[in-house]
């Protein structure tokens, strides 16, 4: 037998094994009907097993867990009071490692039984909340799709089905890709539980009604708001969505579509498709496949799971610098010439610039996203202290410098960012005039001045495409201006200007 008929084999004593499961359980409540619409993640794994190992030590596939027997359950249970004890047998599911619930088989919601676990002191007690559904205020969220028919949860935690929409037809069309939902645009596959709640007064939290491919204006759902301004939702619940959707990342391949200069090898870092493909080393052209995705979740997550926390996949460090880099790689310095783009990498670290001695930042050992993503806000955007004098937010500053006031964080960070934009703007009608008079000869510098300017040059573009304005390393930033503009002077003088 083949590998791939194997698999088909498998596949179909998975169905087989949920559908009699089904049929049972549909047949001690509602009318006996067809094969269930929704199957479980269980149904994929014949055919996916690499995709259903990785999502099954996922914070996805175990916040929400089915209990299958009371040896599984955490702490000692063997103290507990007959009451209780007895509340415990009917448990089905665990949720984030405490509240314990029993499915409705009428119907199917999940119930609080009368006990929980206290994870601090490691005991179980008693829970106030017996019978209410913890599905009415968390489980459009929190826990697996329900069969609209029978109204059972199909599986405790969210599964490929949440995120990939109902599997029978693509299962009886052994693998049709055209009947299952498999997109990277965040709004139709994470937004459904990733906006953060509906805060109109008496709505659902969560959306009804939804199935992945749809948007959320489809069934009515407000996402929650989050501050303009980057700063995260006073809750837990950020809603890492619409934070993206406010920043570049969200518009990056728009950005290219709308450049008459971009050729495939720019969506490298501008589309979630293009790098997967590349990833798979799968051969991608945007005249084939135009994309409008950008940088979407699953460039920096994989929801399939994966072996760094958070799910990303890379570790933070690298995966920012993977995009956002001046491509120095191995060598020491940028070629004299060149024009750089996004050197934040190289900047951070203080390498790269020519001819300027490599320079240890106080942030070099900061990562991006301990500044960038403050609270977790997907924005990527830092707050600065200028922007939240006068407020109750925090900015990024604070996180570290927490002994200081905004007024005095902000005096260091305007000194950094003013000298920098000053100099970067003297040296810009420097630049202007040697390249006029260039234009008009050629010949006008010398071998020797040319190539220094030619250098010079370079590393003005390093500090000005940074984009920082000297924050991410002031030291270095100062050094690489002052080295500039020495030579773009002696450039002037030689020119006689
Ligand atoms: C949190 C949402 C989420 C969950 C849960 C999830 N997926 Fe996916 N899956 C996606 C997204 C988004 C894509 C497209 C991006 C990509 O390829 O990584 C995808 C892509 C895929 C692909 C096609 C791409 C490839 O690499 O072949 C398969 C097959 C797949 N998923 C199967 C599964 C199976 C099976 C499960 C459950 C074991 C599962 N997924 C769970 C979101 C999810
Ligand atoms: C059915 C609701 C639902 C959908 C759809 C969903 N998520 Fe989640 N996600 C959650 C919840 C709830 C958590 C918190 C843990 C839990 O309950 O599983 C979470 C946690 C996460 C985490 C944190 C994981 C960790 O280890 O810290 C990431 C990253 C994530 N989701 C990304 C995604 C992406 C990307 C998509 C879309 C491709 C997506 N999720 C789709 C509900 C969902
Ligand atoms: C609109 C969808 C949604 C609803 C409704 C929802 N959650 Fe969440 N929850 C999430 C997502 C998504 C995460 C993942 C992390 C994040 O985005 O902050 C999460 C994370 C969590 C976490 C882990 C993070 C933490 O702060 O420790 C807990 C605990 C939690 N939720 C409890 C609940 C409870 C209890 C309810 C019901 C009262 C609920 N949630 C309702 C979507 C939801
Ligand atoms: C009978 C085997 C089989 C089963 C069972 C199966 N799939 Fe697939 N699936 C395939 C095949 C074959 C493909 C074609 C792509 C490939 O070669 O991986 C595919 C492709 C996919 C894709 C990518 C679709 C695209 O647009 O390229 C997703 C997503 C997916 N499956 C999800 C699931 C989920 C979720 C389940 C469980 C509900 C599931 N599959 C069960 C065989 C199966
Ligand atoms: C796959 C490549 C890629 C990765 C990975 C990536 N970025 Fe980006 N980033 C971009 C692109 C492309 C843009 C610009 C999009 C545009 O303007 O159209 C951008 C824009 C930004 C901006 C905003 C600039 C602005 O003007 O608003 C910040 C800040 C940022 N990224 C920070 C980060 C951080 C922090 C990380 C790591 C968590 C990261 N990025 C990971 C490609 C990437
Ligand atoms: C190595 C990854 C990478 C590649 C390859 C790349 N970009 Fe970008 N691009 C970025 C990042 C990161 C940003 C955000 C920079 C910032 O805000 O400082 C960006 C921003 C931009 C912007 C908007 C900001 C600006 O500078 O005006 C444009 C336009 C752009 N890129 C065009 C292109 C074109 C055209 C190409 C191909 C010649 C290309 N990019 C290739 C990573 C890349
Ligand atoms: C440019 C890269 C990037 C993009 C795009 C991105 N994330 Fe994240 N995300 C991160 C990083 C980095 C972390 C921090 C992980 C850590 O340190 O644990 C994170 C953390 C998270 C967490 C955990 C938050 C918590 O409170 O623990 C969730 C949930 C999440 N992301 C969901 C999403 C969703 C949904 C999207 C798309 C709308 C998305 N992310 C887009 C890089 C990204
Ligand atoms: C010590 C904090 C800090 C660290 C670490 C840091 N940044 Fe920044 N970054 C800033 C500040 C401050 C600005 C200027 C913001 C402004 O003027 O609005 C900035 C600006 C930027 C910009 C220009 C667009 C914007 O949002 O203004 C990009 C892109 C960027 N950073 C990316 C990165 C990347 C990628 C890394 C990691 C290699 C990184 N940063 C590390 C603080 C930091
Ligand atoms: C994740 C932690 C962290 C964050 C966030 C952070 N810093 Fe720092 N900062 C440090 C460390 C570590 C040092 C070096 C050790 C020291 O001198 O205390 C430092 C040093 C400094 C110094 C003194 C060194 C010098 O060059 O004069 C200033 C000023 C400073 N930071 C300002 C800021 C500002 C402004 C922000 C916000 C944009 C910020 N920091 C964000 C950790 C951080």
């Amino acid at each position: 037998m083949t590998r791939k008929t194997l698999k088909y084999v498998l596949s179909i004593v998975a169905i087989l094994l949920v559908a009699l499961t089904a049929g049972v359980v549909v047949a001690s409540t509602k009318t006996k009907t067809e094969l269930p619409e929704y199957l479980g993640s269980t149904s994929c794994l014949g055919c996916h097993a690499d995709k259903f190992e990785n999502w099954s030590g996922s914070l996805h596939a175990t916040f929400t867990q089915e209990v299958k027997s009371l040896a599984e359950l955490p702490g000692d249970i063997s103290t507990l009071t007959p009451e209780l004890r007895a509340e415990l047998e009917k448990v089905d599911v665990i949720f984030h490692g405490g509240r314990l619930m029993s499915q409705d088989l009428v119907t199917g919601e999940y119930k609080y039984l009368g006990v929980q676990y206290d994870e601090a002191t490691q005991t179980y007690k008693a829970f106030d909340r017996k019978g209410v559904s913890m599905d009415a205020t968390c489980g459009g969220c929190h826990a697996g799709q329900r069969d609209p028919v029978t109204g059972l949860h199909v599986e405790a935690g969210i599964g490929c089905e949440s995120c990939h929409g109902p599997g029978k037809e693509h299962i009886l069309g052994r693998g049709a890709v055209d009947k299952i939902w498999n997109s990277v645009d965040p709004t139709k596959s994470c937004a459904s539980c990733h906006s953060g709640y509906n805060q109109a007064p008496g709505a659902s939290r969560f959306p009804i009604g939804y199935r992945p491919g749809m948007t959320l204006e489809e069934v009515g759902f407000v996402a929650n708001t989050f501050k303009a301004d980057g700063a995260p939702v006073a809750m837990h619940h950020k809603g890492a969505v619409p934070q993206w959707q406010a920043s570049a990342h969200a518009s990056a391949a728009l950005t290219l579509n709308a450049n008459d200069h971009a050729s495939d090898r720019c969506y490298e870092c501008h589309s979630t498709e293009y790098v997967l493909a590349e990833e798979a080393g799968q051969p991608f052209s945007v005249k084939d496949h135009p994309v409008n995705d950008g940088v979407t979740c699953v460039t920096c997550h994989d929801p399939h799971g994966s072996n760094v926390p958070g799910q990303l996949r890379k570790p933070a460090e690298e995966l920012c610098a993977s995009c956002h880099t001046g491509e120095l790689g191995d060598k020491e310095t940028f070629t004299a010439g060149s024009t750089l783009h996004h050197p934040q990498a190289e900047m951070l670290a203080g390498k790269g610039a020519i001819g300027v001695t490599a320079t240890v930042g106080a942030h070099t050992e900061i990562t991006c996203i301990e500044c960038h993503m403050t609270g977790m806000n997907h924005q990527m955007k830092v707050l600065k202290p200028a922007d939240v004098i006068g407020t109750t937010t925090k900015d990024t500053c604070t996180t570290c410098h927490s002994n200081s006031s905004p007024e005095s964080r902000d005096v260091y960070l305007s000194m950094w960012q003013d000298s920098t934009v000053g100099k970067l703007a003297a040296l810009k009608a420097d630049i202007d005039v040697v390249d006029a008079a260039l234009k008009a000869n050629a010949n006008a510098l010398t071998a020797e001045v040319k190539a220094k300017y030619a250098a010079a040059k370079t590393n003005y573009t390093m500090v000005d495409a940074d984009a920082s304005k000297g924050a991410h390393n002031f030291e270095y930033a100062t050094k690489i201006l002052a080295a500039a503009k020495k030579d773009i002077s002696a450039a002037k003088a030689a020119l006689g200007k």
